[in-house]
């Protein structure tokens, strides 16, 4: 069976050497002594998160390009990859779960003030798609190399930015506004931009490939706030209601970054394509029905 296989010779390419498999697999430093087992665990999933960063800031930076070259078949090939990329994001939390509670009390306390909150690369991709602040960087002082990234990440247009003058171009009515401002702030959410998406999406099949690239954003959109609410839901089972190593209320803070949208106008474009019953008077909608067996909107549906 195995006839044919070469057998390297000295110098000779490698899967060890290509790879750097001996220093990859010597990254591992427990602070923990004598050693806590699932520290090693603790290690290699933060270590896998921080390679997929990398990988996911290498495509997205690969989509700026192509957007700029108004290339929209490869901005799909690379935003799928990224989907896919965030789904095993989501799915490496539950090998996380497999530690208790007090596992990783035997070795947490050892950890602060260290905390994933200081992720450069995580924060790089946040600013990236739109969510910056700059208030950040002061978390990042003692980091040289960090800094300069974040800096060049709140400097650069967003991933959107890229994509709403890409639109612009192929002739869609981008508000003019939206296109001059000023980079280094915040996007504003803008009715306008929504109800413009607002007419793709209620005829999508005219103007398919634009539709497409925003379902595609809304995927990573979606995608990461899935991440965002499978990692506070595995620190709460972990951690209770307790700080944080870097710091903060730990779950209430998590819970309050659920908020967060990267491409606000794709999400409010549904209004303008969904009826809204609450805005038809006499019928069956929310604002004037008297059923009581319809559910109100602040009343969970049981
Ligand atoms: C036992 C496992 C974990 C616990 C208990 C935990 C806990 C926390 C807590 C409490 C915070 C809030 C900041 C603080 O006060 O420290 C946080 C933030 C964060 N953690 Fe984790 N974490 C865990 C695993 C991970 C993993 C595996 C990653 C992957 C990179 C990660 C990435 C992050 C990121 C990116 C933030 C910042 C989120 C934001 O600001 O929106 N965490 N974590």
């Amino acid at each position: 069976m195995t006839e044919g296989l070469i057998e390297p010779e000295k110098g000779q390419l490698t899967y060890n050497n290509y790879l750097k498999v001996d220093e990859l697999i010597g990254l591992q430093n427990l602070q923990s002594d004598p050693p806590q087992h699932d520290e090693t665990l603790f290690i290699i999933i933060h270590q896998a998160y921080e390679l997929w960063f990398k990988q996911i800031l290498h495509e997205v930076s690969a989509i700026i390009d192509f957007l700029k070259n108004d290339d929209l078949l490869a901005v799909f090939k690379s935003c799928r990859r990224v989907i896919r990329i965030q789904d095993l994001l989501i799915k490496q939390v539950d090998i996380l779960e497999t530690m208790t509670p007090n596992d990783f009390n035997h070795f947490r306390a050892l950890l602060n003030p260290a905390s994933g909150f200081q992720s450069a690369q995580f924060r790089v991709f946040e600013f990236q798609l739109g969510l910056k602040r700059r208030s950040y960087l002061r978390y990042h002082s003692n980091d040289p190399v960090a800094t300069v990234a974040l800096n060049e990440a709140l400097d650069a247009p967003t991933l959107y930015d890229h994509v709403l003058a890409c639109l612009d171009r192929l002739g869609l009515d981008i508000p003019r506004e939206i296109l001059e401002r000023d980079i280094s702030k915040p996007h504003a959410p803008s009715d306008d931009l929504a109800r413009v998406f607002g007419s793709i999406y209620r005829n999508s099949e005219d103007n398919y490939h634009v539709y497409l690239l925003l379902e595609l954003l809304l995927d990573i959109d979606q995608k990461l706030i899935s991440w965002r609410w499978r990692h506070v839901s595995m620190v709460e089972r972990i951690i209770g209601h307790t700080i944080g190593t870097g710091g903060s209320m730990g779950v209430d803070y998590l819970t309050s970054t659920l908020k967060k949208r990267c491409f606000p106008e794709i999400w409010s474009a549904r209004k303008y394509v969904i009826t809204d019953l609450s805005e038809r008077p006499g019928s069956m909608g929310y604002s004037g029905s008297t059923d009581s067996e319809l559910p109100r909107p602040s009343e969970p549906d049981s």
